[in-house]
């Protein structure tokens, strides 16, 4: 059996991406019911943070709990890794006593690395060029309040940044059509947006991306590691708020979705967020679901 590993959206075929979010759909509903599902009992998920999380962690450490096992977080601040022991050797060893390993850290390529030198999977939780998990929740989350995403037109505003890249992933996965309105200089990295062909287009107008899409995307505009570039971000993406104009040159039935943590006043209106377009606590929700049906795909259906 070869090690499957989620370090990008292009890992998986698209059907079985696809089966990722119906499944999610269901395990959701068996949760609902009260239903125990206990699919990886004395397994065990090893969780590398070398940034701040809410979500994934939680979420994450959660699945594990209902599937019957565990998860045990691991953090720069107390492990070797953080003392500089090669990320080679710390795939080997880990991959020996875990059974599957999830890591958010800053280099993509520091994934990469980690999946090529582990026995079991390894999921991507965020680098700097892509955050493959929340993509699974939210087109669970689009396909649950309006149908099948694929031919549907998306919108995403703001930074060229790691969840721009999964979008644009996305899009040729999933086969709907995106949207990037970006600054100029805050553009997606040009190799993974002139793969995505026709599926992509780019601009530098907000109006023009939102007009008549089926759901609006946006994200901060200083990502972690980003902190100190905050100041100068916030003056680059003036006019790049979604605000509730932009929402109204949508689709009368568009979504609003923003993976968080978000800044009311900065990258969206609190009108917006908070308002009757926006699912995003049901895509925060998702990640559980969603994340359940990924570690099932990688640790039992094979
Ligand atoms: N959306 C997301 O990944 O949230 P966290 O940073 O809280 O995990
Ligand atoms: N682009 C954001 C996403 C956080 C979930 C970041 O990398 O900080």
């Amino acid at each position: 059996m070869t090690t499957r590993h989620f370090l990008t959206l292009l890992d998986l075929a698209p059907e079985e991406l696809r089966h990722i979010v119906r499944r999610a759909v269901e395990l959701k509903a068996m949760q609902r019911r009260g239903e125990t599902y206990t699919p990886l009992p004395n397994k065990v998920l090893g969780m590398v943070f070398e940034k701040s999380s809410t979500r994934t962690r939680v979420s994450f450490e959660t699945a594990m709990v209902h599937f019957g096992g565990h998860a045990i977080f691991l953090s720069p601040r107390d492990t070797q890794l953080g003392r500089g022991e090669p990320i080679e050797d710390s795939a080997r060893v880990l991959s020996r006593m875990v059974d599957v390993i999830m890591i958010r850290t800053f280099e993509h390529e520091k994934v990469e690395t980690f999946a090529a030198h582990s026995r079991v999977p390894v999921i991507n939780g965020l680098t700097d060029l892509y955050h493959p998990c929340q993509l699974l929740a939210d087109v669970q989350t689009f396909t649950e309040h309006r149908g099948d995403i694929a031919g549907r037109t998306v919108c995403y505003i703001g930074d060229g940044n790691n969840m721009c890249h999964s979008y644009i992933n996305a899009a040729r996965q999933f086969g709907f059509h995106l949207r990037v309105a970006t600054p100029e200089g805050y553009e997606p990295r040009g190799d993974i947006a002139a793969a995505a062909g026709d599926a992509l287009t780019l601009t530098h107008d907000p109006r023009e991306a939102a007009a008549g899409a089926h759901l609006v995307v946006t994200d901060v505009w200083a990502s972690m590691g980003q902190e100190e570039e905050q100041a100068r971000r916030v003056q680059d993406f003036t006019g790049f708020r979604v605000t509730p104009e932009i929402m109204a040159l949508a689709d009368a039935d568009a979504l609003f979705m923003h993976c968080l943590p978000a800044h009311r006043g900065e990258e969206v209106d609190a009108a917006v967020i908070d308002g009757p377009q926006s699912v995003v606590w049901d895509e925060a929700e998702n990640r559980l679901h969603a994340q359940k049906a990924l570690l099932e795909f990688l640790l039992v259906r094979q």
